[in-house]
C-alpha cells in the first residue's frame, strides 16, 4: 500500500491476473467495480489504452501528475479483471513523490483502488491505512497525511466531449478550460440506464459505522433537522464559523472547505472511534472542491 496526493492506494501489478485478484480479496471489493491503473510517465498510456483521443494527451500534459483519472479504451494486453470486464481502462499519474518513485521502481503499471475495506471511507493517512489493511497486505508505506483527502476526478474521454464520472479536486471548469471541450457530469438517471458506465457508483461508499446525516448550510435549520437525535451520541462536522451553533457531544470544525475535504474521511473515522452513533455533516457550497465533498457526503448519508 502506498500514499498518493488523494488517498492511500492498495497496489498490485496490473499485468498479473492473480495479483489483481488479490486486491479484490483484500478489500472485499465487488467483482464488478473496476480499478484505476497508476503510471509515472505519460508514454506508458500506449501500453494500457487504444484509440486514444487527442484530448487525453492534452489533459495528461496539463494536469498530470495530479488528481485526475482518464477512462479510455482498454488495450487487449491488460487483463479484463482490472476493469471488471469493461472494454475501457482508467489511468492516472499521481503526483505524490513516494507514489511516483514506487511506480518507477516497480517497472509496471500498478492497479490500485483506495485502500479501504469496500464501502468504508478511504484512508487518508498511514494510521487509517494500517487499521484497515494490517495483516491483509504485504507492506504499507508511510507517506504521512494525504494533502487532498478525496479521490481523483474520473473523466471519460471522448473525441468531442468529456464526461465526469466522479467529481474531485480538478473541477469541470478546469477540465473545460484546459481541453477546450464541453465537460458534463454523468447524470444520475442516465447512469442508471447505462449502469456499466461507472459501475463503482452503484455500491455503498464512504460509509462509517455511524449513521451519517447531511445538515443544511443554514445553522438556524439544524435543530429541526436533528429533532429526535440524541445529542449525547451525536458527532458534528462543520465549518469554524458555525461551531458556536453546534449542539453535539463531539464537534470537529474546519477553517475552510479545502480543509473540510482533506479531513473528511479521517474525521468520520475519529468520530466512529469515539462511540458516536450519528454523524451530522454540514453542507458546503456545491462548487469547486465543495462539489466533490458534497458528492462524498451525500453518498456517506446513503442519499446517492
Ligand atoms: O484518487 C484515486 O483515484 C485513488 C488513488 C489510490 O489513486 N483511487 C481510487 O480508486 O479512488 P477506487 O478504486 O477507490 O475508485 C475507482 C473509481 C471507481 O468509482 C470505479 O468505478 C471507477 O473509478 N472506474 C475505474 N475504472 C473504470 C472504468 N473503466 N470505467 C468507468 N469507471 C471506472
Ligand atoms: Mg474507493
Amino acid at each position: 500500500m502506498f500514499p498518493t496526493e488523494t488517498v492511500y492506494g492498495l497496489g498490485a501489478n496490473s499485468l498479473d491476473r492473480a495479483a489483481v485478484t488479490s486486491i479484490y480479496q483484500a478489500k472485499g471489493r465487488p467483482a464488478d467495480n473496476p480499478l484505476i491503473v497508476h503510471i509515472h510517465h505519460p508514454a506508458q498510456i500506449n501500453e494500457l489504452a487504444v484509440n486514444i483521443p487527442q484530448v487525453a494527451f492534452v489533459l495528461l500534459e496539463k494536469l498530470s501528475p495530479g488528481p485526475l483519472t482518464l477512462v479510455l479504451d482498454r488495450h487487449p494486453q491488460i487483463p479484463d479483471i482490472v476493469s471488471a470486464g469493461l472494454d475501457t481502462i482508467a489511468v492516472r499519474i499521481p503526483s505524490h513523490p513516494v507514489a511516483l518513485e514506487l511506480l518507477k521502481q516497480s517497472g509496471v503499471p500498478v492497479a490500485a483502488p483506495s485502500a479501504n475495506i469496500s464501502g468504508r471511507p478511504s484512508p487518508t493517512d498511514f494510521q487509517m491505512a494500517r487499521e484497515y489493511m494490517e495483516g491483509r497486505v504485504a507492506a504499507i508505506i508511510d507517506g504521512g497525511p494525504c494533502h487532498i483527502g478525496l479521490e481523483s476526478t474520473v473523466v471519460l474521454c471522448k473525441q468531442d466531449r468529456l464526461i465526469i464520472l466522479r467529481p474531485g479536486q480538478i473541477t469541470r471548469e478546469v477540465l473545460q478550460q484546459v481541453s477546450g471541450l464541453p465537460a458534463d457530469f454523468l447524470d444520475e438517471s442516465v447512469q442508471e440506464q447505462h449502469s456499466k458506465a461507472s459501475p463503482g457508483t452503484r455500491h455503498p461508499h464512504y460509509r462509517p459505522r455511524a449513521r451519517v446525516i447531511l445538515l443544511p448550510q443554514d445553522s438556524s435549520l439544524w435543530d429541526e433537522a436533528l429533532r429526535g437525535v440524541d445529542t449525547a451520541s451525536l458527532g458534528l462536522l462543520c465549518l469554524d464559523k458555525d461551531v458556536s451553533e453546534a449542539r453535539a457531544s463531539q464537534v470537529i470544525s474546519f477553517p475552510d472547505v479545502d480543509t473540510y475535504a482533506r479531513e473528511y474521511y479521517r474525521s468520520l473515522q475519529t468520530l466512529d472511534s469515539r462511540n458516536i452513533q450519528v454523524i451530522a455533516c454540514t453542507a458546503v457550497s456545491d462548487d469547486g472542491v465543495g462539489h466533490a465533498l458534497m458528492n462524498r457526503m451525500r453518498r456517506s448519508a446513503g442519499l446517492q
